[in-house]
């Protein structure tokens, strides 16, 4: 690494930089590292989307103003640098820089960080699931959930907190350990995966979320021996291009992707299939209205397992891209404080 000028030249009347403060490591970081993600074009790279910081510059076109507290969503432009840096650039038109800027407006967030951006995923995924099957709520639903992954604990949160009943089944130990030590589930909320295949758990869910690393059809085999006949299961873990379940049904990528809803026959059962993908500004502020308002139902700050500095950052990814270091729950890089 070598000390580099502060690139002036950048600071045009369309751009907003940001310090951040925090940065966290998402799973979808490591699997661009090792280039077993399908990178969309129209928002490109996800490496470095997840932080929270303050603007430090703001165009004259930008509709932002230096201090403002932000996040960032990274659904809205490809124009952007990486968020594991000490400064982000955004640039855009006012109308793209206000999707892709997001406030935050808790002032205290920093004492007791949380990463907006996958719980708004989680927030607008819960939202389409509604829309798209019509339901007003989970109330008295039965969800189960594959991954107890920081994905799979936000689901359980927010199904909760919509009157489900929750049974998060993850492949691990360390997660199940980690979600019980840090009371984001209860006892009877999380088993190990192998238990998905017993007869207590077959054919009874109304909802199965999929949401581990790689929705692979074995998964996605487990999640529709849970499911009801009439349910609906919901993949949100890795998809690629072509994927298909049953295979030569529902094409889950394109489901996930463009958020649809498939009529699906296994085993006898008639299922549909739905999925969604990212998120949008209204989702940030619904994610930041739940939080402050029902804190206890979104305990969001007790998923960080771990922090570091942005110094033993380039490590711990490449660690963990390369499957040699895995820690539950969310890893966040503090930025060094300014003397
Ligand atoms: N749709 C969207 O908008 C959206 C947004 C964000 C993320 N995602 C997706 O959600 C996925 C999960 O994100 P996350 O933040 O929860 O990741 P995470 O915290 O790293 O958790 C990964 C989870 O996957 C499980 N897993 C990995 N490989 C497995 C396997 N072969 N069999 C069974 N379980 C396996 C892990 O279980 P163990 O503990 O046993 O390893 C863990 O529960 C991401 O990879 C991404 O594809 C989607």
């Amino acid at each position: 690494m070598g000390a580099h000028t502060f690139p002036q030249d950048a600071l045009g009347e369309d751009t907003v930089v940001i310090k951040p403060d925090y940065m966290g490591i998402c799973r979808a970081d490591a699997k661009e590292i090792h280039g077993s993600r399908d990178v969309p074009e129209d928002r490109g790279p996800l490496f470095g989307h997840e932080l929270v910081g303050t603007a430090v510059f703001a165009g004259a076109g930008t509709g932002f103003q230096e201090g403002d507290l932000v996040t960032l969503n990274p659904n809205i432009t490809p124009t952007r640098t990486t968020g594991f840096a000490e400064y982000v650039f955004v640039h855009g038109t006012k109308e793209q820089l206000d999707q892709a800027v997001v406030r935050v407006p808790e002032p205290d967030i920093r004492d007791d960080i949380w990463m907006p951006e996958p719980f708004a995923c989680i927030v607008h995924a819960l939202r389409k699931l509604l829309d798209l099957t019509n339901l007003p709520s989970l109330q008295g639903k039965k969800v189960g959930i594959i991954g107890a992954g920081c994905a799979g604990l936000m689901f359980a949160m927010y199904a909760r907190h919509l009157g489900a009943s929750v049974s998060v089944f993850n492949r691990g130990e360390t997660r199940r350990a980690f979600a019980r030590d840090q009371k984001i589930l209860a006892e009877g909320e999380i088993h190990p995966l192998s238990d998905a295949n017993s007869q207590a758990h077959q054919n009874q869910f109304d909802i199965v979320m999929v949401a581990p690393t790689i929705a692979t059809t074995e998964l996605l085999e487990t999640a529709a021996d849970m499911a009801t006949d009439g349910a609906v299961l919901f993949v949100y873990g890795g998809t690629r291009k072509g994927d298909s379940f049953p295979v030569g049904q529902a094409d889950i990528d394109t489901v996930r992707r463009q958020e649809r809803i498939e009529s699906v026959e296994y085993l006898g059962k008639q299922l549909d299939i739905s999925g969604a993908y990212g998120c949008l500004r209204e989702d940030y502020e619904e994610a930041f209205r739940l939080h402050a308002e029902h804190p206890h139902d979104f305990p969001l700050e007790k998923l960080t397992s771990r922090q570091i500095s942005l110094d033993d950052f380039p490590h711990l990814v490449m660690d963990i891209a390369a499957g040699k270091a895995d820690h539950p729950g969310k890893v966040l890089i503090k930025a060094a404080i300014a003397s």
